[in-house]
Order: structure tokens, then C-alpha cells, then sequence
């Protein structure tokens, strides 16, 4: 598991634009788990990731990977992080040399390099025959893919992506998240930072809300869907079928309000009208 404990980070401290970022974070991500991360902007979610990924020191509190500090070199390695718009960071010239820079860092020989290249391809949705292509000849969503491919290709044991459906159209989108969710269900323990509480309704089993640095929330998100308060303090919105629920119920309707999903909230409706 990812253990935060008591993390406090100020960006350009002792100058006049010194500012606190995370306020004494503490909070645990289990193995295996589909962990969301939500805020307002500013809030502190990019440079939490960034902190969870070592690529941020700190001084203040503590980061541990199966109870190794992030500091140490191995526990680096079993976290993937997928900043937002990927995309720009592709550099290579073609798909499988972008693919293999990481795993060929790693130190893996050319055998094992074309095996995770062909194995992280198929795991993102993109055809082999791709492979030869320049980055640039590829559509914004299929880079997109390019560029997440070179992390799985790493086969971290977690893996963070922050935001990594903003600017994509609906269906591939949607596609994406079902890879994501497919992912998850083969073992992988994911950390998303999302503005969407309609993908965290779906796909999260635990959330984490921040404001200003500071924790406001964390456990299952159909807890955090009943807490008005917390969601207006954070900025956050209901999810279509929360707030339906939720009109039924202030209508006088017997029906529970946890509710996440559509379907789930079809089922209480049928049930307190019949
Ligand atoms: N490199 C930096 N130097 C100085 N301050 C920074 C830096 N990066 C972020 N900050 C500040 O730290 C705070 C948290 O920023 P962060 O990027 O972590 O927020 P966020 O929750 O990811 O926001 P968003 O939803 O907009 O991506 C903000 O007040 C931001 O201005
Ligand atoms: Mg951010």
C-alpha cells in the first residue's frame, strides 16, 4: 500500500511567493484499489501525485511504497504517474521507440523491450501495425494512448493519471475510462485525479476530497454524495443520478440517497413508488 503520512509542502518557502500546497496530509491507498482524488483547482491534487511519484522532495512527513520511503530508487519504480496531456511529452519518432524509452531505461534487454512495447499496446487499444508511425501522424486520442502506453510498459504496481480524459471527445473518452477500469480489474492499483464526480461515481471505490491543502473528505464516494456541505466547500458537483435521488427524496419519497449510478437509482425510484 501508498501510505501519506503527516506530508506538509510549501512551494518556494522563505520568498515572498512561498506557498503551502499540502497542509499535514496523512491518508492510505490499498493494493488494488480504484482511489480517486478530487478538488478545486489549486486545491493541491498535482502536487500530491507529484509528491506520491518522487518527483516532488519534501521535507515534512513521509511517503511509503509496501513500507519503503518513495525516496529509495525501488520504490519509485512500482509507480507510474500520466500527467495531464500527455500527449506533449512524446518525443521520439515513431510509436515504438517513444513506447520502449522507459522500459529500455530500465535496463531490459531488446526481447523483453518489444514484448512489454506489443503487451502495453494491446492493454491501451492500439493496433501493432501503428508501431512504425511518427507520434505526430497519430490522432490527439490514439497519442494520448502512445503516451500511456510508455508508462504501462513499465508495468507499475500503481498507477496515477491525472486527468486523463480532460480534452477528449465522449466515446473515446468513454473507452478510455473502460481501459482504465480494465486495468484495475487485472490487478493494477489506480489513482485518478478527476474533476468528474460522474467518473468517480463509476469507477472509484474510495475518494479523497482536498481544499486548500487540507483533507475534507475521505471514504466511499456514495458517503460523500449525501455531505452537501463538504461537496459545496470543495466545489464539487452531484452526479446526475444523486441529485434525482436526492429531489425524490426532499419530495417525501422513502428512498436511500446513497446512490452513485442510473441504474441504481432506477431501482429505489421503482421501489418507493410501488
Ligand atoms: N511550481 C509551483 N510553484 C509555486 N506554486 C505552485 C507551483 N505549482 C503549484 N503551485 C501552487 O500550489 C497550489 C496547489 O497547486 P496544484 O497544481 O497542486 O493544484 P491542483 O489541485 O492540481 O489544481 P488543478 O485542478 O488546477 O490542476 C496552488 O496554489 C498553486 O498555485
Ligand atoms: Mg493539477
Amino acid at each position: 500500500m501508498i501510505e501519506v503520512k503527516n506530508l506538509t509542502y510549501t512551494y518556494m518557502k522563505d520568498t515572498p511567493f512561498e506557498k503551502t500546497a499540502l497542509k499535514n496530509i496523512s491518508f492510505g491507498v490499498e493494493e488494488g484499489n480504484f482511489f480517486a482524488i478530487a478538488g478545486h483547482t489549486g486545491s493541491g491534487k498535482s502536487t500530491l501525485i507529484q509528491i506520491i511519484a518522487g518527483l516532488i522532495d519534501f521535507k515534512i512527513g513521509a511517503v511509503e511504497v509496501d513500507g519503503e520511503s518513495i525516496t529509495k530508487k525501488s520504490a519509485r519504480r512500482k509507480i507510474g504517474i500520466v500527467f495531464q496531456y500527455p500527449e506533449h511529452q512524446l518525443f521520439e519518432e515513431t510509436v515504438e521507440k517513444d513506447i520502449a524509452f522507459g522500459p529500455k531505461n530500465f535496463g531490459l534487454n531488446d526481447a523483453e523491450v518489444t514484448k512489454r512495447v506489443d503487451e502495453a499496446m494491446k492493454l491501451v487499444g492500439l493496433d501493432l501495425s501503428l508501431k512504425n508511425l511518427s507520434p505526430f501522424e497519430l490522432s490527439g486520442g490514439q497519442r494520448r494512448r502512445v503516451a500511456i502506453a510508455g508508462i504501462l510498459a513499465l508495468k507499475p504496481k500503481y498507477l496515477i493519471l491525472d486527468e486523463p480524459t480532460a480534452g477528449l471527445d465522449p466515446k473515446t473518452r468513454k473507452n478510455f475510462l473502460a481501459e482504465i477500469e480494465k486495468l484495475h480489474k487485472s490487478g493494477v492499483t489506480i489513482i485518478l485525479v478527476t474533476h468528474s464526480m460522474e467518473d468517480i461515481a463509476n469507477l472509484a471505490e474510495k475518494v479523497l476530497v482536498l481544499t486548500d491543502g487540507e483533507i475534507l473528505f475521505e471514504g466511499m464516494p456514495r458517503k460523500l454524495f449525501t455531505k452537501t456541505e463538504i461537496l459545496e466547500r470543495a466545489g464539487l458537483e452531484l452526479p446526475a443520478a444523486t441529485r434525482l435521488i436526492q429531489k425524490f427524496s426532499r419530495a417525501g419519497f422513502n428512498v436511500n440517497t446513497e446512490i452513485l449510478t442510473i441504474d441504481e437509482a432506477e431501482k429505489e425510484i421503482w421501489r418507493a413508488i410501488k
